[in-house]
């Protein structure tokens, strides 16, 4: 049970959701299970396409994430504009999907929740997009696999300041008497 706030809401958008916002969305609940954060996050994923709807993940998505010692579990479904209301930050893939998610912001509201995952990427400098992996290799997604990792750990020392992360871990629940 989380006493001290709304969970942050956070959902990882690609093309197909099937390879690499279901492998960031575990990558990422991996990341914040090992900080210690994992109560305070709501996480899901989708893909701005229809091609993939009700499919489980590439197989090689699971792989990689079974290197990880994760196991995804989902179910591909397309983004729609309730996602805007339902999560706090989406994060996008690559330009070409976040061009297409803005395109259904009715807001500023939403677009400000709008961000490209790899602008997290410490080691990013002037490229901001996770490669598509789906007609690549194995290797391809363990590239994807290596840059989320990292945007994971840029995106919560972001949280840390945007949402007073940190002071959230020290509170605790209060001692029964
Ligand atoms: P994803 O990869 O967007 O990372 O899930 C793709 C999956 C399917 C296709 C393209 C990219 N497709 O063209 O079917």
């Amino acid at each position: 049970m989380n006493l001290l706030r709304e969970e942050i809401k956070v959902l990882f958008v690609c093309l197909g959701n099937i390879c690499r916002s279901p492998l960031a969305e575990g990558i990422f609940k991996n990341y914040i299970t090992q900080q210690g954060l994992g109560q305070f996050f709501y996480l899901d994923s989708a893909g701005t396409s229809d091609y993939h709807v009700g499919a489980a993940p590439d197989q090689r998505a699971l792989s990689i994430a079974a290197d990880y010692g994760i196991v995804l579990q989902h179910c591909a479904r397309q983004f729609k504009p309730d996602d805007f209301q339902n999560f706090d930050y989406i994060l996008v893939m690559d330009h070409l999907n976040y061009d297409a998610v803005l395109g259904l912001a009715a807001s500023l509201v939403d677009q400000k929740k709008v961000f490209l995952l790899r602008t997290f990427d410490a080691q990013s400098i002037d490229f901001f997009d996770v490669p598509d992996p789906y007609y690549g290799a194995v290797e391809d997604f363990q590239e994807v696999s290596e840059i989320v990792w990292r945007s994971s750990q840029g995106f919560v020392k972001f949280l840390i300041k945007a949402e007073q992360l940190d002071s959230a871990l020290l509170l605790r629940p209060p001692r029964l008497t």
